[in-house]
């Protein structure tokens, strides 16, 4: 078991997040972007890190999107896999969902990720509609909803 703390990320962590998402993802997002969404006041969209002591071990990105929290992006850091962290992050998003008056989580996910469609299924995701060439470079993805934001 490791500890770690859950809490709201802000402009300082957008760096981690970047290398994070640099050394997960196939589509990382650039620095600008990330920047822009940390720094947005409205209250739309929420970045919850897992932290020890300073150091951010993974991130989720969540959007309000009416009665939804919209997963944007899920990523924990290599090193840190399969301890749990991605776990709590959702759970995280479950909670920011509970703030925004939301009903259920959603998210879309690569048909070839077959580790992060094991994390949803095992928490509680089903699987929904398959989006024919939804990435970039072509692959499908699929629709994952979660209908409770109860942990
Ligand atoms: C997907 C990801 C966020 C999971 O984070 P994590 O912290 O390793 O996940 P957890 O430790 O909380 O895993 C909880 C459970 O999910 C399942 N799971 C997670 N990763 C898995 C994998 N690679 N293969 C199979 N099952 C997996 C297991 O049931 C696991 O429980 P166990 O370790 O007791 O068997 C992480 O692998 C990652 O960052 N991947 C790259 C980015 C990505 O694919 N993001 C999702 C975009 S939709």
């Amino acid at each position: 078991m490791i500890l770690f703390d859950i809490d709201f990320c802000g402009p300082e962590d957008g760096p981690a997040i970047v290398d994070i998402d640099l050394r997960s993802n196939r589509n990382p997002w650039p620095l600008s972007s990330v920047m822009d969404d940390l720094r947005n006041r409205s209250g739309e969209i929420v970045y919850m890190g897992a932290f020890k002591k300073d150091a951010l071990l993974g991130f989720i990105a969540l959007e309000r999107r009416k009665k939804l929290v919209w997963i944007m992006q899920l990523a924990v850091s290599p090193d840190w896999r399969r301890l749990g962290i991605g776990e709590q992050l959702l759970c995280s998003a479950y909670a920011v969902g509970e703030e925004w008056g939301c009903r259920g989580v959603g998210l879309t996910v690569r048909v070839s990720n077959s580790g992060a469609r094991a994390l949803y299924e095992k928490n509680g995701f089903v699987q929904g509609a398959t989006l024919s060439g939804y990435y970039g470079d072509g692959e499908d993805g699929i629709r994952m909803q979660r209908n409770s934001l109860i942990p």
